[in-house]
């Protein structure tokens, strides 16, 4: 993991934001618990993308899915058949690895050291033996290429054997009939089963888009990278119901939008690129990720799929029912083709927090903070008096009161003021709103900028309207 990478998931646990779960047993692999920052953040997250979904497009509605779904869910989606990772294991350290992930790493060392073709070929023959399931070639492939155990160092390879990435869990108690159901690996087919519940009830016309954030679960083998892989995640999807035939202009529309979405956080363009799939899914005519600059590397944050009627289709043969809909413009019935917005909300924490994280070099010290946002800051501000006595903690709480109820603020008054900007700079609070003795006479104080560090005198009277255009979009 590069430095910076550690220097973020070590500020992410000291103030706050992400913890190991159940760190006091040593932890659990790609599991993790957000700490009271964190909770801010992610649910700032989770918010912008529900209100940018459901309250921008008058024709998308929410939905909120069980984890658990009947089992022939899976077969339907292909999950129980192909949702598979190619796994291997060293003779010599016992160590279990992804194939495919080791032979990506020797093809990024490639591009890195300038033989940029040699990666791409190693990458398509992958490719190939992946289709075709030839796994003693791909075998084959990693000894030749001189694939070691990054443990053992050696090249000495079990077979890869095929492994499902979906957890599984018995309902019902073991002396009654029981039976083996999954936890969901994506939200998207909670969606796809409530098709026409929610194009019914919400009277909904094509196209129109159902929104659903929440859980899945996912047996990931390589858990690397932080909170980028992890086995218990979140996911914010959206599928998007459209005419046959018009699927490819909107998944281009859906795709502009969603990289608008991104730039709109913050992030600046340069980091932020499209990957189009050479290689599609099964059920996919046209699929592309949205990638950040993370620092080990470009990789995915979000992916916009389109889906075709593969899912409604597959439902409709499982479940005997019909996935139809009455298209009244062009008089007739069809099964929607679907466009898939995809994005995990814990990638886009990471993605945030990576962006913000800042360390400011000068001669004499390094000043760390985090540059959020203000829409997206745990804190939006911090009321500090800057002593203890004479009445400012009191004015202090006063301010308090009266901004406490739209925005999340904090009141302290430990420590000296320097110590107290430290602090909030730590967890990106953009404002620190300093109560001093001339805040007595005229009932102004000082606002101190977090990026800038720049103070200015303002009225309490104007310190909600300044926080309420801050923290908006
Ligand atoms: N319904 C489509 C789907 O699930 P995906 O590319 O497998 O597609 C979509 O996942 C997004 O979910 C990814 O772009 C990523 O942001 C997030 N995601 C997937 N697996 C994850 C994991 N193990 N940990 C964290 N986020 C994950």
């Amino acid at each position: 993991e590069s430095n910076l990478l550690k220097d973020i998931i070590a500020h992410a646990k000291e103030y706050g934001f992400v913890y190991p779960s159940s760190e006091i047993y040593d932890g659990l692999q790609a599991v993790y618990d957000y700490g009271p920052y964190g909770v801010e953040l992610k649910n700032n997250l989770k918010r912008l993308w529900w209100e940018s979904m459901t309250r921008l497009n008058d024709n998308i509605v929410g939905l909120d899915a069980a984890i658990f779904m009947h089992p022939t869910t899976w077969k339907a989606s292909g999950h129980v058949d192909s949702f598979n990772d190619p796994m291997v294991d060293n003779k010599d350290s016992k160590k279990r690895y992804r194939a495919d992930v080791l032979i990506e790493e020797k093809a990024a060392q490639y591009e890195q050291s300038g033989e940029v073709e040699k990666g791409k070929e190693l990458l398509a023959a992958m490719g190939k033996l992946l289709d075709a399931e030839d796994f003693a070639a791909l075998r084959d492939l990693m000894i030749n290429e001189g694939i070691t155990c990054p443990l053992s160092g050696t090249v000495n390879w079990t077979e890869i054997r095929q492994f499902n990435l979906m957890f599984s869990t018995q309902v019902g108690s073991v002396s009654e009939d029981s039976s083996t159901i999954y936890l969901r690996p994506e939200t998207a087919q909670g969606i796809f089963v409530n098709f026409l519940n929610v194009q019914k009830t919400a009277r909904m016309k094509v196209p129109f888009g159902i929104a659903q954030i929440g859980k899945a679960f996912r047996n990931e083998i390589v858990a690397r990278q932080f909170i980028f892989r992890m086995r218990e995640f979140e996911q914010m999807e959206m599928q998007y119901f459209v005419r046959p035939g018009t699927e490819l202009e909107w998944y281009q529309r859906w795709a502009d939008t969603r990289v608008k979405w991104h730039l709109a956080l913050g992030i600046p363009e340069e980091k932020i690129r499209r990957h189009d799939h050479d290689k599609l899914a099964h059920y996919a005519n046209a699929a592309l990720d949205i990638e950040y600059q993370f620092p080990f590397g470009f990789k995915e944050v979000e992916g916009i799929h389109s889906r075709t009627d593969f899912d409604l289709k597959a439902h409709q043969d499982y479940s005997k029912k019909k996935q139809q809909y009455f298209d009244p413009e062009v008089n007739q019935n069809y099964v929607p083709y679907v466009i898939e917005t995809s994005i995990g909300a814990d990638r886009l924490f990471l993605m945030a927090l990576c962006n913000a994280y800042v360390e400011e070099k000068s001669e004499d010290k390094i000043r760390t903070y985090l540059k959020f946002h203000p829409a997206l800051a745990p804190v939006k501000a911090a009321i500090l008096p800057l002593t203890k006595k004479d009445g400012l903690p009191e004015k202090g709480k006063e301010i308090f009161e009266q901004l406490k109820y739209d925005f999340n603020i904090i009141y302290e008054e430990a420590a000296s003021i320097g110590k107290r900007y430290a602090r909030q700079d730590l967890i990106g609070t953009p404002f620190c709103i300093a109560v001093d003795h001339q805040t007595l006479e005229d009932d102004t104080v000082t606002i101190r900028h977090r990026d800038s560090m720049v103070q200015e005198r303002v009225a309490i009277a104007q310190l909600h309207g300044r926080l309420a255009a801050a923290c908006s979009f």
